[in-house]
């Protein structure tokens, strides 16, 4: 039985890959399996809060309670994001989003060409940074950072230059930690804190972050 820090909350989580299309058959996506987002909002509703949980595409089962919202492309994320967030008292972005996209979508399928071929990628919108800039209903605005060298000092450039409340990194070079793993390791920061939250289930630190976040709403 946990405490029940987070009644009367109601918390966004974007959780897994999206899929930017080619073509009816391709696309470009990434290895977020939906395991990090999933558990935190398995753990928003055990400390009592109301979950709105928008996902792309993975094999999970959705916790039992989350209000599951279903998306492929970080364009459709972001549509949906921004009809939560301003009802929500926090959001948090946990999505592996793709940054970009194909310029012009095939309406066929693609016929095999030569040796080379080359795509034209135009960027996607930043789905946690339009959160973060509403002026109507701004919620608490959590963001995740992927990285793979220099954690620290990129998780801290993406706080600030995405006017985010809260940032959690994780290491994702370090094998069996990160991606498509049960375990990971964050660390937490805030423009003037940090705290390290060391390599557990994601499950445990899920319950963590949820409980640093019941905090400071
Ligand atoms: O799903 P799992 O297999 O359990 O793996 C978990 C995870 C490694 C995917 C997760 O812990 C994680 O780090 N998620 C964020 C992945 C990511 O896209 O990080 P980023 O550093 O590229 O993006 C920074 C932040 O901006 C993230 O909050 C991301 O959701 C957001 N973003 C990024 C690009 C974009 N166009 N829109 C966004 O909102």
């Amino acid at each position: 039985e946990q405490p029940q820090l987070l009644t009367g909350k109601t918390i966004t989580i974007t959780a897994g890959p999206t899929r930017e299309p080619l073509d009816p058959v391709r696309f470009i996506s990434n290895h977020s399996s939906g395991k990090m987002g999933y558990a935190l909002a398995q753990a928003a509703l055990l400390l009592g809060a109301k979950v709105n949980l928008i996902s792309g595409p993975v094999t999970l089962t959705p916790p039992t309670g989350a209000n599951l919202i279903k998306i492929e492309s970080a364009g459709q994320l972001l549509e949906q994001a921004l009809i939560l967030a301003p009802k929500s008292d926090a959001f948090i972005g946990c999505a592996a989003v793709a940054d970009y996209r194909a310029a012009k979508v095939a309406e066929q399928k693609m016929k095999k060409q030569g040796d080379e071929l080359t795509l034209t990628l135009v960027k996607n919108p930043d789905v946690i940074a339009a959160v973060a800039n509403l002026t109507d209903g701004r919620p608490y605005t959590v963001g995740f950072a992927a990285e793979t060298q220099d954690v620290a000092s990129y998780a801290k450039g993406k706080l600030t230059n995405k006017n985010l409340d809260m940032i959690c990194a994780n290491d994702v070079s370090t094998s069996g930690l990160g991606f498509n793993s049960d375990h990971n390791a964050l660390t937490l920061f805030w423009h003037n804190e940090q705290k390290e939250l060391a390599i557990d289930t994601k499950s445990a630190l899920a319950l963590s972050v949820m409980s640093e976040l019941a905090k400071r709403l």
